[in-house]
């Protein structure tokens, strides 16, 4: 069976502050999907969220980048929009970019993570959602799932997968893709997504057959809109098993935690740190940035979980970690590397105390 997964994610209000989602909203998007089922729009849903962030994870055979499709989603978040309106929450519709739907909710404001494929006897599927940090936030957990036999023991000892695969890499500044084949050209493709903030992994194909095995959303909230307006938090769709990486080489990125930008006012580097739904709040300095895994096996489209891959005891010293990490670069204060380097703050009041102090600049 040909199926489209589709989840596609905004913030359209924060409860509170910027810290989580409200149930009002949430059960908001149920109904919108759930009518979308009903007149046979969609397969199946499951309406969740990270943080403050409410994500529409979608099936449905009407392929990528679907006009149906991205209309429902930017219509339910409008709908939620008004929810959040009506309770005053903060934020309300602040990813909704737009004033009304142009065919396409991906330079809309709204992240979106797309694969479409013929669903296998067996299709597992992990989601990745995070909160407070931006796009390339998935560049070295893809690498080490798909490249790297330190973490993926597959790539070494199982036949399916020894030839490797292939990731497609956006430079989201200057609208060019490259595709790297791995294992070759690791060496030329990491000069490149080592700098998550230009490039990032868009997907990942399973070289032998080209199958996709990784959709991420690359979005950058701030290119479209042409100013700060708010970290990307960003989504990834990573089939599992088989010929694909299996559950835990796809999880165990995750147990130690990477550092990343976003965290309070998205001005601060931080550690992701890896949590179960109910800990997806982001509380402590609005953060620390953080990352939820779902797991879902595919029946015909239907999703039968999802399970919660992080609610695990074996990533508790990768929490404690990312706290001793968030307590150290807390100490820096609003100094760098903190801090981020001023053109990629979020929010910065540089210009104005320039302007006021530039008669003071003596030349030297
Ligand atoms: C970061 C984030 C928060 C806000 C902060 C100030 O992505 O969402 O850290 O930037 O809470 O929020 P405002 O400006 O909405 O009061
Ligand atoms: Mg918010
Ligand atoms: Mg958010």
């Amino acid at each position: 069976m040909e199926i489209t997964l589709s989840v596609i994610k905004a913030d359209v209000g924060g409860y509170v502050g910027h810290s989580s989602c409200h149930p009002d909203v949430l059960q908001k998007a149920k109904e919108s999907l759930e009518r979308a089922k009903g007149k046979g729009l969609l397969i199946d849903y499951h309406v969740m969220a990270c943080g403050d962030d409410l994500q529409l994870i979608m099936t449905h055979q009407k392929g990528e980048d679907n006009e149906e499709i991205h209309k429902l989603a930017w219509d339910t978040f409008v709908d939620c929009t008004n929810i959040a309106k009506r309770l005053k929450l903060h934020g309300a519709g602040q990813d909704l970019l737009a004033d009304a739907f142009s065919g396409n909710v991906r330079a809309m404001g709204p992240g979106v993570a797309e694969m479409y494929f013929t669903e296998r006897e067996s299709e597992t599927i992990v989601i990745f959602m995070a909160d407070k940090t931006a796009s390339g936030a998935w560049n070295l957990p893809l690498y080490k799932i798909f490249a790297d036999p330190f973490n993926t023991i597959g790539l070494v000892i199982a036949p399916n997968m020894h030839s490797g695969f292939t990731f497609e890499v956006h430079d989201v500044t200057g609208k060019k893709k490259i595709m790297f084949n791995a294992p070759e050209e690791i060496y030329d493709m990491l000069v490149f997504i080592g700098s998550p903030h230009r490039y990032a992994v868009k997907a990942v194909y399973h070289k032998e057959s080209g199958e996709i095995a990784a959709s991420s959303s690359t979005q950058h909230l701030a290119l479209i809109a042409g100013r700060y307006v708010g970290k990307d938090d960003p989504v990834c769709i990573v089939r599992a098993q088989g010929k694909f990486p299996a559950v835990g080489e796809i999880l165990e990125p995750f147990a130690s935690p990477n550092i990343v930008k976003g965290w309070m006012r998205g001005s601060h580097h931080g550690p992701l740190m890896s949590v179960s739904f109910c800990q997806a709040r982001a509380t402590r300095f609005d953060g620390p940035p953080r990352v939820i895994a779902a797991g879902f096996q595919l029946a015909n489209g239907k999703f039968v979980g999802p399970n919660d891959l992080f609610d695990d005891p074996a990533f508790d010293l990768a929490r404690q970690q990312a706290n001793e990490i968030a307590n150290f670069l807390r100490r820096l204060g609003p100094f760098e590397p903190h801090r981020l380097p001023l053109d990629e703050m979020e929010y910065t009041t540089m210009p104005e105390i320039a302007k006021k102090l530039a008669p003071r600049f003596k030349d030297m």
